[in-house]
């Protein structure tokens, strides 16, 4: 068994956000979908997330095979051009893992000056946010589906961007799991090379750990400074997330990271 084969079972034993709602409970609990994982984790790389096959309902379904051709952008992509993605050159924001797209599609409504990319590995969420795209008429919104590290390292030009989101990333709560957490050092520094000089970088967490491993890594980080002293106050405009609402509603505290790339 390979060490990469090791991590995906590792990964596969337990899901990154179970693990935070209920530390205390091991989540090993399914030998197919560990099985599944396994044959489809990338070889080379530890990942922020497990494929999960997940139900993709018949809306989801509907808006993937009606609104998927013009909204989710083909990869892998040799070079895709953004402004002709999107029909017009506009600041653009990028949202990594939008879950199921509630917070991106209130956002990008709110905020029709911007262009939003949503960033996302599981076709539930991808039919999900492709719904409401078509329910509420959204020109502004575009979709990958594939890792967010491979996106901005193929995709994104270096200082190309208004705004990244990244709004309760998997927290993977159990040490050995650390490493797959998104915000470490490189991913970081990758992030603030795309971001335009002025562009901020907003992270969101309901995880204290990781919330004090965010403030570290992003106040170390030479290309950024934070907006606040420490963490900051939720910006009035962000939406709660289904994820956040999860924890909230168990009781967690929220930490929002708002930084920006120096010019
Ligand atoms: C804990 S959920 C939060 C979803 C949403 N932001 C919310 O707050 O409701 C994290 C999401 O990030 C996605 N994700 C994790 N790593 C990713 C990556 N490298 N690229 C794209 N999406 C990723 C997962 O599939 C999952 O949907």
């Amino acid at each position: 068994m390979t060490e990469s084969t090791v991590d995906a079972m590792d990964g596969a034993m337990e899901s990154p956000v179970d693990g935070a709602v209920n530390v205390a409970k091991d989540v090993a609990k399914d030998g197919a979908r560990g099985d599944r994982c396994a044959a489809e984790a990338p070889r080379s790389r530890v990942r922020s997330y497990v494929v999960r096959a997940g139900r993709v309902g018949q809306g989801q379904q509907r808006a993937l095979a009606g609104l998927g051709p013009r909204f989710v952008l083909p990869w892998p992509a040799t070079s895709i051009d953004l402004d002709a993605a999107f029909g017009r050159h506009a600041p653009r924001i990028v949202e990594i893992g939008f879950g199921m797209g509630d917070a991106t599609a209130t956002v990008a409504a709110a905020m029709p000056g911007y262009d939003f990319l949503g960033l996302e590995v599981h076709e539930a969420g991808v039919g999900a946010l492709l719904r409401r795209i078509g329910e509420a008429g959204l020109p502004n919104v575009r979709i990958v589906r594939h890792d967010a590290v491979e996106v901005f390292e193929r995709l994104l030009a270096p200082g190309s961007l208004a705004g990244v989101h990244l709004w309760f990333p998997d927290p993977w709560p159990k040490k050995r799991h650390h490493k797959r957490r998104l915000v470490q050092p490189p991913f970081v520094r990758l992030l603030a090379s795309r971001l335009a000089p002025g562009g901020y970088l907003h992270c969101a967490t309901d995880w204290q750990p990781y919330a004090e491993q965010m403030l570290e890594v992003l106040a170390e980080e030479p290309l950024l400074r934070n907006r606040a002293a420490g963490y900051a106050p939720r910006p009035a405009w962000r939406p709660l997330t289904k994820f956040e609402r999860r924890g909230l509603a168990l009781g967690h505290d929220v930490w929002d990271l708002v930084f920006t790339r120096r010019f």
